[in-house]
């Protein structure tokens, strides 16, 4: 099976109208698109926007969040098993922003992947370093620790359900993206520590996409890496012709 991937993750953008609209531009584009395309939209977008792309078989949404808890008074919260029930496929967990502005560290991120497995969801696990880290080339040391601890008392059965997304922090929102070599340099290096975790197949299959500053011109030749199997796509999965054109730079 096909292990490529090419997510959008809308972050705290667009109105219900507006992300209506532009899903439908980008499946009006892209009919069927040569991989799986994932929505991650607002979340009160997430009904409206599941009914839009139901019955197509290479498009699925993701909501950008949900609670550790099962249920209970927590107000404002979203649970795995809400989300399940609206037929949502995909959660993303993790992402640099709610671990800068929500104080989200891999030992929540745990609980919240293990309640997602539970629920039947499948999380988009992220994960990357800061500049400083990069630039003292402790890159690897400190993904490595974010996946340990993230994917601490899972069993390969568990971990072949999820999607890792590669952000460097100093990738996201910037205009700065991960040479082609960067990014196939950390993947391959999460692929072969997964192998070592979990196993072998568990590694091959697993789909592990880049996160950071992918727009029409630099995908192609990101996805082309052998490692590379797609894009966690911000900014650029705004406007439908840009997004369009990253799902087409799969091949
Ligand atoms: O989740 C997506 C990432 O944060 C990347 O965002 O494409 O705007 O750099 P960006």
């Amino acid at each position: 099976m096909s292990r490529t991937m090419v997510a959008g993750n809308w972050k705290m953008n667009t109105t219900p109208t507006q992300g209506t609209a532009l899903v439908k531009e980008v499946m009006n584009k892209v009919p069927n698109p040569p991989t799986k395309v994932v929505f991650g939209v607002p979340a009160i977008q997430l009904l409206a926007v599941q009914k839009l792309v139901s019955g197509h078989a290479n498009y699925a949404v993701a909501a950008q969040n949900m609670h550790q808890e099962e249920k209970g008074a927590y107000t404002g919260e979203t649970s795995a098993e809400m989300l399940v029930d609206a037929g949502i496929e995909y959660v993303i967990l993790g992402h640099s922003e709610r671990r800068d502005y929500d104080g989200e560290d891999d030992e929540l991120i745990n609980r919240k992947i293990i309640r997602a497995l539970e629920a039947g969801l499948k999380p988009i696990y992220c994960c990357g370093e800061k500049l400083d880290i990069r630039e003292a080339n402790n890159q690897e040391v400190v993904v490595g620790k974010q996946i340990e601890q993230a994917f601490s008392s899972l069993s390969p059965e568990q971990v072949a359900q999820i999607v890792i997304a590669y952000e460097p922090v100093w990738a996201i929102g910037t205009g700065v993206t991960a040479s082609k070599e960067q990014a196939q340099g950390m993947h391959d290096y999460i692929r072969r520590m997964i192998a070592n975790q979990f196993g072998s197949e568990v590694a091959k299959g697993m789909t592990i996409l880049y996160g950071g500053s992918v727009k029409p011109d630099n995908a192609e030749e990101l996805f082309a890496e052998p490692d590379v199997d797609g894009g966690l796509v911000g900014g650029a999965s705004l406007d439908a012709e840009n997004f369009a054109a990253i799902i087409r730079a799969i091949k």
